[in-house]
């Protein structure tokens, strides 16, 4: 059986966490998809870096078209971040006609429908289960799952690092400055933390939701976003002694023609669900008009729970390599149609 040959741009958390799956999974993967997949060639800016994992350094490159312009690989596995090279690297790939993998919420926020459309262009793949809500397959659910039904209001937690800096606020008086730093530590952070702490990553994770679920293309410079560097101990105390949790919400909703989608601090009374996620965890509740309340809970960040996403994505973009049906899965895609955002 010919391995289907993965390359992977990156090598951090995310990426260490992919190449532990493929490995620890390898005969499972093997028997939904027919073939070994192996990991060819990785992307990383330091070959002489330790690394926490073994990994024959002949894989290692630091000249990204080594692994982009590989004749053997198939498929593109983007765990590096970035905007304005990955960009680049991606669609070059895809012209190559080879499939892409991402957890790139900055790029599919700003880019999607430019790398979408290069994908269709060239019948190719490209899957983003994991740029959202970690370890929740909330993209492949709000895409498949509810085809039937029509979304009024997509709101949750969608960001680990502040999550987990409230809860350990909330929990142990902790101090916001300490808990970050831990938070980035176990790999939940954005290289540059400002983007989870002043609300930005969980706007681009709510315009990506926004736009499959509303089957509109959300700009993300319409949705609000404020975030936690200014909550304050005595801020979650008073919340607190008045029964509430405050906690980083994102909220889209859709009336009639109107959208609306914001990311700001919130008071949440403790007998709601979303009170009791804590740490790490996401939660997505999703409404529909048919079904009504549906709620996504688990892991929004990590080496692991984020690398079962890409890893599912991959054996997604495998089978259609194998059935010959690739650039489906473009149909996960942004729509051309522009968003009417409250303010019009
Ligand atoms: P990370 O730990 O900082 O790892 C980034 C990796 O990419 C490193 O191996 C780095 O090489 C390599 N890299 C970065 N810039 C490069 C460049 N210009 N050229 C070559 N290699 C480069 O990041 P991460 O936490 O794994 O996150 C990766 C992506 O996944 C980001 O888009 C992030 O938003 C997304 N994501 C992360 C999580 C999470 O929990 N961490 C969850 C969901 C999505 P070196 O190792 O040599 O430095
Ligand atoms: N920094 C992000 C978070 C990673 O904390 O949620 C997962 O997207």
């Amino acid at each position: 059986m010919k391995p289907v040959k993965v390359g992977l741009l990156g090598l951090g958390t995310v990426g260490t966490g992919v190449v532990r799956i493929v490995e620890a999974h390898q005969e499972d993967l093997q028997g939904q998809v027919g073939s070994p997949i192996t990991i060819e060639k990785v992307l990383v800016q330091n070959k002489s870096k330790s690394r926490n994992i073994s990994i024959s350094s002949d894989k290692l490159t630091e000249d990204p078209w080594e692994v982009i312009r590989h004749p053997e690989i198939d498929v593109i596995v983007e765990v590096m971040g970035g905007i304005g090279q990955t960009k680049e690297y991606i669609l070059e790939a895809l012209s190559l006609g080879k499939h892409v993998v991402t957890a790139n919420k900055d790029l599919m926020a700003l880019h999607g429908p430019e790398i979408l459309a290069k994908a269709k262009e060239h019948s190719c793949d490209v899957l983003y289960e994991a740029s959202v809500a970690g370890g929740i397959p909330i993209i492949r659910t709000l895409v498949e799952g509810f085809s039937s039904d029509r979304i009024t209001k997509i709101m949750g937690i969608v960001n680990g690092t502040t999550n987990y800096i409230l809860t350990k606020m909330s929990q142990e008086g902790a101090a916001y400055a300490d808990v970050l730093k831990e938070a980035q530590a176990l790999g939940y952070a954005e290289a540059d933390p400002t983007s989870d702490v002043e609300g930005l990553d969980a706007a681009r994770k709510m315009t990506i939701l926004a736009t499959l679920g509303f089957h509109t293309n959300v700009n993300l410079e319409d949705v609000s976003a404020e975030g936690i560097s200014s909550v304050s101990k005595d801020d979650i105390l008073y919340a607190k002694r008045l029964g509430y949790e405050l906690k980083l919400l994102g909220i889209a909703e859709r009336q009639d023609d109107l959208i609306s989608i914001s990311v700001q601090p919130t008071m949440v009374k403790h007998s709601h669900p979303i009170a009791s996620v804590n740490g790490v965890f996401n939660a997505v509740y999703v409404y529909g008009e048919a079904v009504g309340e549906t709620m996504f809970y688990g892991a929004g960040a990590g080496e692991l729970p984020t690398a079962t996403s890409i890893v599912a994505d991959l054996v997604a973009v495998v089978k259609n390599l194998k059935l010959g049906v690739n650039g489906k899965h473009s149909g996960i895609a942004f729509k051309e149609t522009r968003l009417k955002t409250d303010e019009q």
